[in-house]
C-alpha cells in the first residue's frame, strides 16, 4: 500500500505554511531542548513539528480567536484587570488545547483514554498518537478543556464564605523579589528538585502559543523569544556544556542566592519553607550548602503526603512519595564543637524523629530524609564540626551518619544475627515492594556486618533480583533453598521461614520439636522478626498468614513443647 496525501492535508499545508504565525512559530527548538531529556527533537527541529498540519490550523485558529476575543473584550470591558484575569484564562484553554492536539501525545491503554506528553519529566517518543477532535465534547476537546477551567472557577469561590483580600501575583527571579526588607510574615518556597525536570525547556511547548496569543495582554511576560533560561535554578548539566559539576555549582549558587533574597525580605519572627522532594544525598548536600551559605538553617521537619501515588515521575527512583517541608530561621552558628559529641546528639534527634515520622506513617526512604532535617538542626547550630584531627566533616557526611542512624533506629533493639537485622529493616521500610538495587546499597550496608554485605544477602537469596530492581524475598522464593534453617548458625530468618513452611505443610509435631530442639520458644528475637513480618506485610500475603497464625498459635506451641519435653523426659 502507498502513502498518499489526501487533498484535504494539502489544503491544510497551504494554509498552515501561509498563516501570519508560521514565520514566528516554526522557530527553532533551542538547543537545550534538544539536548535536554526531551526526546522529542530526535528528527524535530521545529516546535512546529510536534503537530500535524491538521493541529496546527486548529491551533493557530484557537490562538487567533483569542486574540480576536481580546480585543473585543477591550471594547466592552473597560476594567483592565479583568481583562487580563480573562486573558490568563483563555490562555491555559490554549495551553491545555495544545497538549491534547500534538503528534506526541499518549494513549492509556489502562483506561482507555487519551493523555497529553507530560506525564513524564520528558516528552517521550512516540511511534504512533492518538488525536483528539477538538470539536466535539469527549477527552482532549477543545470544548472539555474550557470545561474543566470553568469547573475552578465556579468552584473556587464556593469553598469559604470568608472574603479574602485579592492575590498580588508578582512574576520574577527568586534572587530578585520586588520586596521591602523585612516585610514579609512566611515565605514558602518550592525550589527545582536539583536537575529532576527541565522546566524552562519543557515551558517553551506552551509559550510559542502564548506568546502569540497573550504577547500583547503581558507584554513583560512574553519579552523573551523563548522561555528565559540563564537564571533558572537548575542543575540540569546540558545547560553547562555536560559539565555536572558546574551545573550543580550554578544550582547551589542560585538556590543560596534566593535563600539570602527570601531573608532580606522575611520579618526577624518571620519563618521560611522550603519544600523539597528529591531523595539523592547529592541534591540535599546542596540545598543544605545553599541554606548554610544564605545564613540560614533548619529548626523543623515535615514530612508531607504531597505527591500523587500514580504519577508518572513517581516511577523514578529519585522521587519520594512524599515531600519534605523544612523551616528555616537565621543560623546563629556557636563555637566549634567535635564530632563525637555532635553524633550523640544526631544519634538522639534521628532516634526521635524515626519514631515520630514512624507513627504517622512515613516509611522507606521518605522516612530516612525526612530526619534530614532534625540533624541539619543540630549540625547547623555549630560554627565548624570537627573530627578527632581537626579536619572539618562536610555535609555529605552528616547525611551518611544521619541514615546509618535512623537505620540502626529503625532496627532498634533487634538483636538478631546481621541477615535478619537486614531482613527485618527491609521489611519495616519497604514491605515486599519493589526497590532499586542501587539504593538497597545503603539497607544492605547496615544490615550486614562485613563488606561483601551486599554478595551476601544475595547468596542467602534474602531477596529477588529482577534487573536493576529488587523485593523482599518471602517463604515461596525460600522455600526451596536446601536445608532451610537447619544449620546450628542458621539466620534467624531461615528458621522462621523453616517454621513458616512445617506449619504450611501441617507438620505440627515437627514444628514443635522444631522450635523446642532450637529453644525458639522463648527467643525474643524470633518473634520480634515474626511480629514485624505480621505488621508490614500485605494482608492477603501467604507469608502474613503464616506468620499471624504462628503469633497465634505461640502459646499453645510453647505448651506442646512442655509436653513433648516432659514425656521425654519419662520415656528416658
Ligand atoms: C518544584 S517546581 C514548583 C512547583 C509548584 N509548587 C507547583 O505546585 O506548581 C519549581 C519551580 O521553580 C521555578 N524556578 C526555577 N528557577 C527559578 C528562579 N530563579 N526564580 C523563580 N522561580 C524559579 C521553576 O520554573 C518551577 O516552576
Amino acid at each position: 500500500m502507498t502513502a498518499r496525501r489526501l487533498p484535504c492535508c494539502t489544503r491544510t499545508s497551504t494554509v498552515v505554511s501561509s498563516s501570519h504565525f508560521t514565520s514566528l512559530f516554526f522557530a527553532s527548538l533551542t538547543e537545550s531542548w534538544e539536548r535536554a531529556k526531551c526526546k522529542s527533537s530526535d528528527g524535530m527541529p521545529c516546535w512546529g513539528d510536534l503537530f500535524n498540519p491538521r493541529q496546527l490550523l486548529a491551533m493557530q485558529t484557537f490562538v487567533a480567536c483569542l486574540r480576536d476575543a481580546l480585543t473585543e473584550l477591550e471594547r466592552i470591558e473597560p476594567d483592565a484587570e479583568y481583562r487580563k484575569a480573562v486573558a490568563a484564562y483563555l490562555g491555559l484553554w490554549v495551553s491545555r488545547s495544545a497538549m491534547f492536539m500534538s503528534n506526541v501525545g499518549l494513549w492509556k491503554t489502562s483506561g482507555e483514554f487519551l493523555s497529553t506528553p507530560f506525564g513524564m519529566q520528558a516528552i517521550p517518543i512516540v511511534w504512533d498518537y492518538p488525536e483528539a477532535n477538538p470539536f466535539n465534547e469527549a477527552t482532549g476537546s477543545t470544548l472539555s478543556q474550557l470545561d474543566w477551567i470553568l469547573r475552578v472557577i465556579e468552584h473556587e469561590p464556593s469553598l469559604s464564605d470568608v472574603s479574602f483580600p485579592p492575590a498580588l501575583v508578582l512574576c520574577n527571579d527568586g534572587a530578585r523579589l520586588p520586596l521591602d526588607v523585612a516585610t514579609a510574615d512566611v515565605i514558602v518556597t518550592d525550589p527545582p528538585y536539583f536537575d529532576a525536570i527541565a522546566y524552562a525547556d519543557l515551558s517553551d511547548f506552551f509559550y510559542v502559543w502564548l506568546k502569540r496569543g497573550l504577547g500583547d495582554a503581558f507584554p513583560e511576560a512574553f519579552a523573551t523569544p523563548l522561555t528565559p533560561k540563564g537564571e533558572e535554578a537548575t542543575a540540569l548539566k546540558h545547560r553547562h556544556g555536560g559539565d555536572a559539576d558546574k551545573a550543580k555549582k550554578h544550582w547551589t549558587a542560585k538556590l543560596a542566592e534566593c535563600f539570602a533574597e527570601a531573608k532580606r525580605v522575611c520579618k526577624p519572627d518571620g519563618v521560611l519553607a522550603v519544600m523539597f522532594a528529591h531523595q539523592s544525598t547529592k541534591a540535599w548536600t546542596a540545598l543544605i550548602n545553599a541554606l548554610f551559605e544564605a545564613g540560614l538553617t533548619v529548626t523543623a521537619s515535615y514530612p508531607i503526603d504531597t505527591e500523587r501515588r500514580n504519577r508518572a515521575v513517581a516511577l523514578d527512583a529519585s522521587a519520594l512519595a512524599s515531600s519534605i517541608t523544612v523551616t528555616c530561621r537565621p543560623r546563629q552558628a556557636g563555637a566549634a564543637a567535635t564530632f563525637r559529641d555532635v553524633r550523640r546528639e544526631i544519634e538522639r534527634v534521628v532516634a526521635e524523629s524515626v519514631h515520630r515520622f514512624w507513627d504517622y506513617g512515613f516509611r522507606g526512604a521518605d522516612l530516612i530524609v525526612a530526619c534530614y532535617g532534625p540533624a541539619v538542626g543540630v549540625f547547623g547550630r555549630y560554627e565548624r564540626v570537627e573530627r578527632a584531627d581537626g579536619t572539618p566533616v562536610e555535609v555529605p557526611e552528616l547525611l551518611e551518619f544521619v541514615k546509618q542512624s535512623a537505620l540502626k533506629a529503625i532496627a532498634g533493639e533487634f538483636t538478631g544475627d546481621a541477615l535478619s537485622r537486614l531482613y527485618f529493616v527491609w521489611a519495616n521500610l519497604y514491605g515486599t515492594s519493589e526497590q532499586a538495587w542501587d539504593d538497597a546499597r545503603l539497607v544492605v550496608q547496615i544490615g550486614g556486618d562485613s563488606e561483601d554485605a551486599m554478595e551476601v544477602a544475595r547468596q542467602r537469596g534474602l531477596f529477588v533480583v529482577n534487573g536493576a530492581h529488587c523485593r523482599l524475598a518471602l517463604l515461596r522464593d525460600r522455600a526451596n533453598r536446601r536445608n532451610l534453617g537447619e544449620d546450628t548458625a542458621a539466620p534467624l530468618i531461615d528458621q522462621l521461614h523453616r517454621a513458616m513452611q512445617l506449619w504450611k505443610e501441617e507438620r505440627r509435631a515437627d514444628l514443635v520439636n522444631y522450635l523446642r530442639e532450637r529453644d525458639l520458644i522463648d527467643h525474643a528475637p524470633l518473634w520480634k522478626l515474626a511480629q514485624a513480618l505480621f505488621e508490614v506485610l500485605p494482608r492477603g500475603e501467604e507469608d502474613w498468614k503464616l506468620v499471624s497464625a504462628l503469633l497465634g498459635e505461640r502459646e499453645t506451641l510453647r505448651i506442646e513443647a512442655r509436653r513433648t519435653q516432659e514425656e521425654e523426659r519419662r520415656l528416658f
